[in-house]
């Protein structure tokens, strides 16, 4: 009885995956998790104490759709002083997550008969989130090392080709695409006018060297062809408070807060209190989580790759590693229901973002969880190989 559109969703996997590790713990079960997408460092005290004032002083009613003016203004500070993005005010909105604001545009602008490129590996609601518009997912390869090319977007653009989707830092491959890369790709957009959803919520986890920068900054045409999104959830540690936001055209806005006011109306009032506070307080608590996670990247990089029949690329942002399982001769779904049920270990299967050979493990928990999670690991696969 269920309609059409819905039957087609496949579920979360990482969602999915995460349920039963939980589960597991919960019947007390010495779990190591590296499924879950989020920080474990808890929400800085600042943020969490804005939010009690808010219920305090009674801001619990309706809001504006797209967010209250002073969180607007917040986010089109940001985007100026963090991502040299000059948005008026009417060009952004907020709402309930990066996924909410994700799926918002993608209605926005997507209809049947579209083509939206999509880069892979893919962070998992991607391809359901176009395919819900109605459109078709044009899937295109990156390299060895997960990177984007200019080249390889322009040889998937149609007459039909409506949007790129670029996720840079990316869920799951932590690949950082080239500044000159982001470039050509915004030469493209404009040259092809199609639209870019540039999804940066990741945008703080950069790694080394690598520079990361939005690619609406460059200039007016592709300002106006990108719909830049982010949210406070990885950043300030807020998964639980569901606030996303984007820098977008007054029109996209528009389109979009009207789809909005017709599902959840306004975030959270008392979440968007505590967005302001994460957006305009101190930022220390950021820089801080970053360091710890640098330490926690190497470390698992280094661990994967001592394990016999894995290999994993050097992950440069974001808070995963993508790893090449294909010398185990397992597929990714096989190697991780019997990584979850023999060694206690939860990681997500590659096949959810569109590589079948590879498996993903989020590095956002302690070293000695770490330490911990990869011995299992090591010693599972090395009684698997034999
Ligand atoms: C690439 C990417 N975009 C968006 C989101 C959604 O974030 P939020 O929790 O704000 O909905 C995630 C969460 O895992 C993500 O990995």
């Amino acid at each position: 009885m269920l309609s059409q559109k819905v039957r087609n969703i496949a579920p979360s996997a990482t969602l999915a995956i995460d349920a039963k590790a939980k589960q597991l713990k919960k019947e007390g079960k010495d779990m190591v998790i590296f499924g879950a997408g989020e920080p474990d460092f808890n929400t800085p005290n600042n943020i969490k104490e804005a939010a009690i004032r808010a219920i305090n002083n009674n801001i619990t009613r309706y809001t504006p759709v797209g967010g209250i003016p002073e969180l607007k203004k917040a986010v089109a500070d940001k985007f100026r002083r963090f991502n040299k993005i000059q948005y008026d005010v009417s060009e952004v909105t907020v709402g309930c997550g990066g996924k909410h604001i994700l799926y918002n545009a993608m209605m926005a602008v997507l209809g049947e008969c579209n083509e939206a490129i999509l880069p892979v590996p893919y962070w998992v609601s991607f391809d359901e989130m176009i395919r819900l518009t109605g459109a078709k997912t044009v899937f295109c390869d990156t390299d060895k090392r997960f990177m984007l090319t200019a080249k390889t977007v322009e040889e998937k653009i149609t007459e039909k080709t409506k949007l790129l989707v670029l996720n840079s830092p990316s869920n799951p491959s932590g690949a950082v695409v080239e500044p000159e890369e982001i470039r050509k790709i915004a030469e493209l957009a404009a040259r092809h006018n199609f639209y870019v959803i540039s999804d940066e919520v990741y945008e703080h986890f950069v790694y080394g060297n690598n520079e990361f920068i939005s690619i609406a900054s460059l200039n007016e045409d592709i300002k106006n062809l990108t719909i830049t999104v982010n949210a406070v959830s990885k950043t300030y540690a807020m998964t639980g408070w569901r606030i996303g936001y984007c820098g977008a055209g007054k029109e996209v806005i528009k389109g979009m807060e009207n789809l909005q006011s017709h599902s959840t109306s306004n975030p959270s009032s008392i979440a968007q209190m505590a967005a302001l506070e994460a957006l305009n307080g101190p930022q220390d608590s950021v820089a801080k989580m970053v360091e710890a996670f640098d330490e926690r990247r190497k470390l698992m990089h280094k661990r994967l790759n001592e394990i016999k029949g894995m290999s994993c690329v050097e992950p440069q942002g974001a808070f995963y590693a993508f790893a090449d399982i294909s010398q185990t001769g397992m597929k990714s779904m096989e190697f991780c229901s019997g990584l979850l049920d023999d060694a206690l270990v939860a990681v997500v299967p590659g096949i959810a973002f569109g590589s079948d050979s590879h498996i993903r493990l989020s590095y956002a928990t302690s070293t000695k969880e770490i330490e911990k999670g990869m011995d299992r690991i090591e010693k599972w696969v090395g009684k698997s190989l034999k």
